[in-house]
């Protein structure tokens, strides 16, 4: 009872703060709803991609409404409740943890689309479609960043460069792809011994204890505590050449602790990335980041509501820009319990040298271009 009373008044204060929502009558495909659970709002491409998403479901002729889940999945499945008592024809959902399932079960039930946007829904067999990048050449791409940055073709094993390992979240399932594809390129220089890991050492993410060691939960506070007990113990007496970030916050994060070690003054490690995000890429300019990962989430918004659009027009999905995942590819989107459709856009890596092309990409302000000019 509470619980229903509790989500009537999430739908009436959500339709009257969002006046473009309608609550009923709007079953035709042109002026459906569709709605959008983000998961967060401390990393800003799923600010951007909300608003991206609504645009341009409204560009179509739908109603479009966004709620952002503070990185809390039960706040995540309440709002789900509410778009579906909005009478939700599809869900976009970037999903906070495997947790939300029961929310995903709830729209199989009502017959709402779910399309999982840029993360993997794990453990449900109860929706067709992903719309993401390819994981594992995100990790690809920066673990041979590294390679490349250290020289590690040449290297030799009595001065082996040393590598600190951080993670995502072990309730995301890109973490696993984005730092299985990092280490196997990573990897063989660990065991020709060019390159040495300081602190834990997961091999792949299926060494879920040493893996949760590195793991951030995507908070850069945790980045922070993580890299400040590193530097404090297990790198206590080295200088640090490199470190393997998952993302862009993190990088920051990391940066900011050497920043406080007089030994990494001028001499800071070199840092991955992820998102593109615009202080990232001043750090870039700067030479204080070695790369960034360029998910264009912009073009992954636009092609998300191509999908959705096809899907409620009873088509059969055509992305401009996207494949579907075949092959080997197939695994990233393995929810546990079946393997969806999973549509794929490729990475782009930008270091110092192509810094220009997120920025071509109209991916900032025009202030936030200029400055990366
Ligand atoms: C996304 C990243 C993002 C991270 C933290 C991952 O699932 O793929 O782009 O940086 O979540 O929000």
């Amino acid at each position: 009872m509470k619980c229903c009373s509790a989500v009537l008044v999430a739908v009436a204060v959500s339709a009257i703060l969002l006046p473009g929502c309608k609550q009923s009558g709007s079953s035709t495909s042109g002026g459906a709803l569709i709605g959008i659970a983000m998961p967060e709002t401390h990393v800003t491409h799923w600010v951007k991609d909300g608003a991206t998403l609504k645009a341009e479901a409204e560009k179509r002729g739908y109603h479009a409404e966004v709620q952002f889940g503070d990185a809390d999945q039960s706040i995540q499945n309440r709002q789900i409740q509410t778009l579906l008592g909005l009478d939700a024809k599809l869900l976009i959902v970037g999903s906070v943890s495997a947790d939300v399932a029961p929310a995903i079960a709830e729209a199989a039930q009502k017959k709402t689309v779910v399309i999982a946007f840029d993360r993997l829904i794990q453990n449900s067999a109860d929706y067709d479609y992903f719309i993401t990048f390819n994981g594992d050449k995100i990790g690809v791409l920066q673990g041979q960043s590294l390679v490349d940055a250290l020289g590690l073709e040449n290297a030799d094993p009595k001065a082996p460069k040393s590598l600190a390992l951080f993670a995502g979240s072990i309730t995301d399932a890109n973490a696993f792809s984005f730092y299985d594809g990092a280490m196997s390129v990573l990897n063989p220089y660990i065991e020709k011994g060019v390159l040495k890991v300081i602190g834990p050492y997961p091999k792949t993410s299926a060494d879920r204890d040493a893996f949760g060691k590195i793991a951030t939960g995507w908070q850069s506070s945790t980045a922070k505590n993580l890299m400040d007990n590193l530097l404090k113990n297990e790198a206590k007496n080295i200088t640090l050449n490199a470190v393997l970030s998952p993302n862009d916050n993190i990088a920051r994060a990391i940066i900011d602790v050497c920043r406080t070690d007089a030994k990494y003054k001028g001499n800071l490690p070199l840092v991955t990335g992820l998102d593109g995000e615009f202080e990232s890429m001043m750090l870039v300019k700067s030479g204080e980041q070695l790369c960034t990962v360029f998910k264009n989430t912009t073009q992954l918004s636009e092609a998300a509501i191509v999908l959705a659009d096809q899907i409620l027009k009873g088509q059969t999905p055509d992305i401009p820009g996207a494949y579907l995942a075949e092959g080997p590819l197939e695994k990233l989107g393995d929810t546990g319990k079946k393997v969806v459709k999973t549509y794929l856009i490729d990475p782009v890596l930008v270091t110092k040298e192509n810094i220009n092309v997120p920025v071509d990409a109209g991916f900032y302000t025009a202030s936030e271009s200029e400055a990366l000019r």
